[in-house]
C-alpha cells in the first residue's frame, strides 16, 4: 500500500494495522539486506524512513521478501490491545523462520518496545532485539551485540533525540507526497492514551532543519510535505515549558511561524499537518492557513466525545462549548476548510445520554472524515489507575455502529457538495482500480479520480468533478479555473 492512499489522521485506519513491507534501493555496497514492516500511525512511518536511513549507513538495503532478510524489524503500536495482538502473531511467524534460518536476527522497535521488552525477550523469546522510539542511532550497535550472541535492548526515553539531522529514506513513497516529522513525544496526557508512556516528553525539531527538509523534499520533485507531531499545536523552538525564550539571540518559532516558514519554502509545495489539538489550536494557525494558498484547507481535529463530562474523564482540556468555539472560528475564518476527527466510543462510564451527544456533535459539525474507535484500555495510563472500563463490549460495539453509520451519512452529503465543482488536484499515481486513470487529492483531502491525459504524477490539474462515490469523486481534466 503506498502511502499516499492512507487517510490523515493520527492513526490509521484498521488496514493499516496489519503492517505494510518497505522497500528502498539496493546499495551495491550493502552486504546485508533489512525487512522492515510498520504498524500504527504516519509518526511511526515516518519513524521507519529514519530507521532505514540509519541502517542504510551500517550496510543495510532494504528488501521487500522477508525470507532473504537478515534482519527483520517490526515497527510497532501499542495504542489499542488489538494493534498489539497483530504484531504478536507476526512475530510468531518468524520465530518459525529463525527456527530455519538461524543467523536471522528479529526485532520490535516503537511502541511496544518498552512495555513489552521483558515478555517478547525472556518469556516468549519470540526477538533478539528490543529498540525504543528514541533510540535508534543505537540500532546497528545493537545489531552487532545480537550477532555477538547476546540480546539486545535499548529503550530509553530521551528529553531531546529529535532525530533532527538524519535524512529520512523514503520509504514506498510516490514521489510526490512525504511526511516530515516537526516533534516527537507528547506532554497532554489524555487518560486513555499510552503514547506519553511509550513516546516520552514533547520536544520540538530545529525549525532550520525542517525547512531544510522541505527544500530537499521540493528538490526532489516531491509537492506536497505533511508535517507530523502528536500535537502540532504546542510545536515550540527556543521556548521553555514555562513559555520562557531560551535564547534571547535566537527567534522563538512557534507552529503558526514555522508554517508561514515551510509555506515560502516554494508556492508549488502544498502543506498539510497532523494532528491538531483542540485545546492548542489558535487562531494564530488558522491565519496562516487562510493566507497562503499552499497550506491545504483540511484540519485534522479529535474531538473524542461530544460530551463534557467525558472530556473531563479523558483528560482532554476542553469542553463541548470549547470545541464548538474553535470549530465556529475555523469556519469564520476559512470557511471553506474540510475537517475530519477522532471519536472513541464507551470510555469509562459512558452513559447513553452522553453518547447521543456525541451523535449530536457529530450532526452539528458534519465531519467529513473521521475515524472511530471503541476504547481499549491500556496499561500505566490515568483511566486504568483510576476508572473502570465498565461499558459492555456489546454497548460499545453497538454505539461504535451507530456512530460509524450517522458519519457514513454525514461523508457521503460531504462528498456529494463537492460534485459539480473544479478543484486544483495534486497529481499522485495511478488509480488502483483502472490503468487509464489517475487518482490525486483536492486541498479539502478527497481523492479525486480522472483519465489521465496529458497530466503527470507531481503536477496540478484542475479537475472538474462529475460524479462520485461515497468517498470518491470522478472528474475530468479542465481548463476553466478552480473553485479551490
Ligand atoms: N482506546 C481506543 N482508542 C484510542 N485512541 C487513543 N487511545 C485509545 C485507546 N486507549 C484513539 C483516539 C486517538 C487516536 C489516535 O486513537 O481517538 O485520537
Ligand atoms: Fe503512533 Fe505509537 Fe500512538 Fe501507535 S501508540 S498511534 S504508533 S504514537
Amino acid at each position: 500500500m503506498s502511502k499516499s492512499s492512507r487517510g490523515l489522521g493520527h492513526e490509521l485506519l484498521d488496514e493499516s494495522l496489519q503492517g505494510s513491507p518497505t522497500v528502498v534501493s539496493s546499495h551495491p555496497t550493502h552486504t546485508k539486506k533489512l525487512y522492515l514492516e510498520s504498524y500504527g500511525c504516519q509518526m511511526n512511518y515516518s519513524d521507519s524512513e529514519i530507521v532505514a536511513s540509519i541502517l542504510d549507513e551500517a550496510g543495510f538495503a532494504t528488501t521487500r521478501n522477508s525470507d532473504e532478510a537478515d534482519l527483520i524489524l517490526l515497527n510497532t503500536c501499542a495504542i489499542r490491545e488489538n494493534a498489539e495482538q497483530r504484531v504478536r502473531s507476526r512475530l510468531r511467524q518468524f520465530k518459525s523462520a529463525k527456527a530455519e534460518r538461524p543467523h536471522l536476527v528479529v526485532g520490535v522497535l516503537g511502541c511496544m518496545a518498552e512495555r513489552l521488552k521483558e515478555s517478547l525477550l525472556e518469556q516468549e523469546k519470540l526477538v533478539d532485539l528490543v529498540v525504543g522510539p528514541d533510540a535508534y542511532r543505537d540500532i546497528p550497535n545493537l545489531v552487532k551485540q545480537v550477532e555477538g550472541g547476546q540480546k539486545a535492548v535499548n529503550v530509553l526515553l530521551s528529553r531531546e533525540e529529535t532525530y533532527a539531522e538524519i535524512s529520512p529514506v523514503r520509504l514506498d513513497s510516490n514521489g510526490v507526497t512525504a511526511f516530515i516529522s516537526i516533534m516527537r513525544g507528547c506532554d497532554n496526557m489524555c487518560s486513555f492514551c499510552v503514547v506519553p508512556f511509550t513516546r516520552g516528553r514533547e520536544r520540538s525539531r530545529d525549525p532550520k532543519s525542517i525547512v531544510r527538509e522541505a527544500h530537499e523534499l521540493f528538490e526532489a520533485g516531491y509537492r506536497e510535505v505533511t508535517l507530523l507531531g502528536q500535537n502540532v499545536d504546542s510545536y515550540k523552538w527556543n521556548l521553555d515549558n514555562k513559555g520562557q525564550v531560551k535564547d534571547p539571540n535566537q527567534p522563538v518559532v512557534r507552529f503558526a511561524e514555522l508554517m508561514e516558514k515551510v509555506a515560502a519554502v516554494q508556492p508549488d509545495l502544498r502543506i498539510r499537518f497532523s494532528t491538531s489539538h483542540p485545546k492548542d489550536m489558535t487562531d494564530d494557525v488558522l491565519h496562516v492557513m487562510a493566507k497562503h494558498e499552499n497550506i491545504c484547507k483540511y484540519i485534522h481535529l479529535p474531538v473524542q466525545s461530544g460530551n463534557s463530562d467525558v472530556l473531563k474523564r479523558m483528560n482532554r482540556g476542553y469542553t463541548r462549548e470549547w470545541y464548538m468555539d474553535r470549530m465556529a472560528a475555523i469556519r469564520r475564518i476559512m470557511p471553506k476548510c474540510a475537517i475530519s476527527t477522532d471519536i472513541m466510543t464507551g470510555f469509562c462510564g459512558e452513559t447513553d445520554a452522553e453518547h447521543e451527544d456525541t451523535l449530536s456533535l457529530m450532526r452539528e459539525i458534519r465531519y467529513e472524515m473521521a475515524y472511530m474507535f471503541k476504547y481499549s484500555e491500556r496499561p500505566k495510563t490515568l483511566a486504568e489507575r483510576k476508572y473502570e472500563n465498565d461499558v459492555p463490549e456489546e454497548t460499545k460495539s453497538k454505539r461504535l455502529q451507530e456512530i460509524m453509520e450517522l458519519q457514513r451519512e454525514n461523508g457521503t452529503a460531504r462528498t456529494l457538495a463537492m460534485k459539480g465543482k473544479t478543484y486544483r488536484v495534486l497529481v499522485e499515481g495511478t488509480s488502483k482500480k483502472r490503468d487509464d486513470q489517475f487518482f490525486g487529492r483536492n486541498t479539502h483531502n478527497a481523492v479525486v479520480v480522472f483519465p489521465k491525459g496529458d497530466a503527470k504524477p507531481g503536477t496540478y490539474v484542475n479537475v472538474q468533478t462529475l460524479d462520485c462515490t461515497p468517498a470518491t469523486l470522478i472528474g475530468e481534466i479542465t481548463l476553466e479555473e478552480a473553485d479551490a
